[in-house]
């Protein structure tokens, strides 16, 4: 079987690697030439783990290709994956321009009997609507929808042992090509639910919009554990045992950031009302979400008396999450420009080295340790939870630092643990009456 895949961001290029690794001929296909010509070389422009590797071995395998030319990528496939950007518009609703361009590109060239599979986040009814579109321009293929759940820095993972993998299609031939693409899962025994177009597309925007409230719940329940005596982490953990309500995605933060919550929750948003339908807790999410950053910096500001100028503010991590170089809405944008503003001397350590966050920031200070990123520090502020911060020895940080302020939006840390070196630590969701 061979398959192409149509878009190397994070999705298109770990699911063609993940693809060739389970056995197949693929062929990814991006018009940006330098990418290609990096990414034939082995260089991968992503940070993702174990990407690297996978791509190298199957590239020696002689089952994965790179190429920026779109007929001589198509021409041979049975399954074509669609995996481009769907970025928000001012309105927040989803931009469909990339994926209608790949897909008038392709369209000369796709093969009668291929399926062509899109893997891009789209609004209901898109699918449908680009099966439409081709058949306006004389194409007859068979169109599938098959969502993508793979988290940024876990992602290979993800694709190779997800949850579930849902395929939205509308005849038996679709199923079959699909059905065999997937068959390496299907002896792992991970669910495979063959559903319509709609409920495929619709089952992504539900899972990402559920995962941010669940989040931004959390959220509001660590406002009031900081007010009530509570403990967000306790809470959390109470909760969570419960099956019914789980734990995962219960780690109360900064608000959720990436290329994904905050664009899909806003697309719902909008659709829903495209068909007459208010979505008010997913409406509410939002507001609250883009409130959280407002309410992190309040919660800096507090803790240093409202006075940060010429102050040295180490800030620990500033992407959006851990395991990834991606700035894309991360919280850190907002919160670093306000201290910025506010006359600070802002130092960063992230152990990603974004290149996306050089970029951002400018008129900052980088570190390539955390010990050196703390000297003389009169603040430091956790906002990634990376794992190398959970190693780090408080007492030597307490050591360097000007002034034992630790802000830590990521519950890194035991207050306890902290305050037993010395510093005077707020984090998120525990009760004032322990900082
Ligand atoms: C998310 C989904 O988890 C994937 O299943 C989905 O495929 C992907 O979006 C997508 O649509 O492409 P991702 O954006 O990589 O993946 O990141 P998550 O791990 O889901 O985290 C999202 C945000 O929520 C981050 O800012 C993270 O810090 C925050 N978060 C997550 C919390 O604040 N607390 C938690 O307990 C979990």
């Amino acid at each position: 079987m061979k398959i192409t895949v149509v878009g190397t961001g994070y999705v298109g290029l770990v699911s063609g690697v993940c693809f060739s690794e389970f056995g197949f001929d693929v062929t990814c296909i991006d018009n940006n030439k330098s990418k290609i010509t990096d990414l034939q070389r082995g260089k991968v422009p992503i940070y993702e783990d174990d990407l690297e590797r996978l791509m190298t071995k199957n590239m020696h395998a002689g089952r994965l290709f790179f190429t920026s030319d779109t007929g001589a990528g198509v021409k041979d496939a049975d399954l074509v994956f669609i995996a481009v950007g769907t970025p928000s518009k001012s309105d927040g609703s989803a931009d469909l321009s990339y994926i209608y361009g790949a897909v008038g590109d392709l369209a000369p060239h796709i093969r009668k009997d291929a399926t062509l599979v899109i893997k891009s986040t789209v609004p209901v009814g898109t699918t449908r609507a680009i099966k439409n579109f081709l058949l306006k321009k004389g194409v007859d293929v068979e169109v599938a929808f098959n969502p993508e759940f793979l988290r940024e820095g876990a992602a290979v993972a993800d694709f190779l042992r997800p949850d579930r993998i849902i395929l939205g299609v509308e005849s038996i031939k679709a199923e079959k090509a699909l059905a065999r693409a997937y068959r390496p899962l299907y002896m792992l025994s991970i669910p495979i639910l063959f559903t319509g177009l709609e409920t495929a597309e619709l089952s992504k925007y539900a899972a990402n919009a559920f995962l941010a409230m669940k989040v931004t719940f959390i959220n509001e329940i660590a406002n009031l554990c900081e007010k009530c005596g509570a403990d967000v982490q306790e809470v959390a953990h109470a909760i969570g045992l419960d099956k019914r309500i789980g734990e995962l995605f219960l780690q109360a933060g900064p608000g959720y950031g990436g290329s994904c919550f905050p664009k899909d929750t806003c697309a719902l948003s909008t659709f829903a009302k495209e068909f007459g339908v208010e979505t008010p807790l997913v409406d509410e999410t939002i507001k609250s979400n883009n409130e959280r950053r407002s309410k992190m910096i309040k919660k800096i500001m507090d803790a240093c008396h409202n006075d940060v100028k010429n102050k040295n503010v180490a800030v620990l991590g500033v992407t959006f999450k851990a395991n990834t170089d991606d700035m894309r809405d991360s919280p850190s944008i907002s919160i670093v420009d306000y201290l910025l503003k506010e006359g600070a001397r802002v130092k960063i350590y992230d152990p990603s080295f974004s290149e996306q966050a050089k970029n951002i920031f400018k008129g900052v200070y980088w570190s390539t340790t955390v010990y050196d990123n703390c000297n003389d520090a009169d603040i430091v502020v956790i906002l990634t939870d990376w794992a190398e911060f959970r190693a780090v020895n408080l007492r030597e940080l307490r050591r360097r630092v000007r002034n034992p302020l630790l802000v830590d939006l990521r519950n890194i840390y035991t207050v306890p643990e902290v305050k037993a070196t010395g510093f005077v630590y707020h984090s998120v969701g525990r009760s004032l009456l322990n900082e």
